[in-house]
């Protein structure tokens, strides 16, 4: 069987700039990979790729064996992969039930399962998006993925600027979607979250992929030298 995620020593960049100059990284059905790397190494880059949203000038990505070189966007999300992106970035004006709705595709995961993950959201059904709070925008950014039912979930920085405790939340969110099996590709900057939730990790460096392996694998020596400040 084909794995879930492939990527083979691609590279892009923004005009002139290039940003990634070979990045690799394969993920099998059920895992869940974090995308590891100081600021500005290519993180975001490499996931605005995988959702087609920043075309390729090389190398290869495969979404369950299939090539997305030439798929629209709409296309690479049918194939299954849902972007919570980087800012979170929810339909500002639609309720909340709106914003669920207008992703929904058939499968599992319906409204009533997403409130069952965040039922914070249930009690805010009726409410403008614009006027949630950070981590509810969040938690809605998270369930308006699910609600396209993917079969990878990918989750750029999405506890980023939230308290403590509504971070907290967040974290019990992908434990639970772990636990239910869901495929899972994230970037956090909060390695011990990371640590107690990933299978295995993919650590960037200045756009390349400079290390991977069993998240159990990554030793402080490796952290300080890839990840430290
Ligand atoms: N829209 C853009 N235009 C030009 N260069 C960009 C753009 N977005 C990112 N870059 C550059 O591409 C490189 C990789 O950026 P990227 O956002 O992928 O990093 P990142 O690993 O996600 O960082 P962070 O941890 O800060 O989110 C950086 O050098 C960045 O300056
Ligand atoms: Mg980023």
């Amino acid at each position: 069987m084909s794995p879930l995620l492939e990527i083979e020593r691609i590279t892009a960049g923004y005009g002139p700039v290039q940003a990634l100059f070979g990045v690799s990284l394969r993920m099998e059905e059920g895992q869940v990979v974090a995308l590891m790397g100081r600021n500005g190494m290519g993180k975001t880059t490499t996931i605005r790729c995988i959702s087609r949203l920043l075309p390729l000038t090389g190398g290869t990505i495969r979404v369950a064996g299939q090539d997305i070189a030439r798929l629209s966007i709409p296309a690479v999300a049918r194939l299954g992969v849902g972007l919570v992106p980087e800012g979170r970035r929810c339909f500002a004006p639609l309720t909340v039930a709106e914003n669920l709705i207008v992703a929904a595709r058939p499968g599992p995961w319906d409204m009533a399962r997403v409130c069952t993950l965040f039922p914070r959201l249930a009690e805010r059904m009726g409410q403008v998006s614009a006027t949630l709070s950070g981590g509810e925008q969040q938690m809605l950014a998270i369930g308006r993925a699910l609600m396209t039912n993917p079969r990878l979930l990918v989750l750029d920085e999405a506890t980023e600027g939230l308290a403590p405790v509504v971070r907290q939340e967040i974290w019990d969110g992908v434990r639970a979607l772990k636990a239910q099996g869901l495929s899972i590709l994230l970037v956090d900057k909060s390695l011990r979250e990371i640590c107690a939730v990933a299978d295995r990790a993919v650590i960037l460096e200045r756009g390349e992929s400079a290390w991977a392996g069993p998240i159990d694998d990554l030793t402080a020596d490796l952290s300080d030298r890839y990840l430290g400040v």
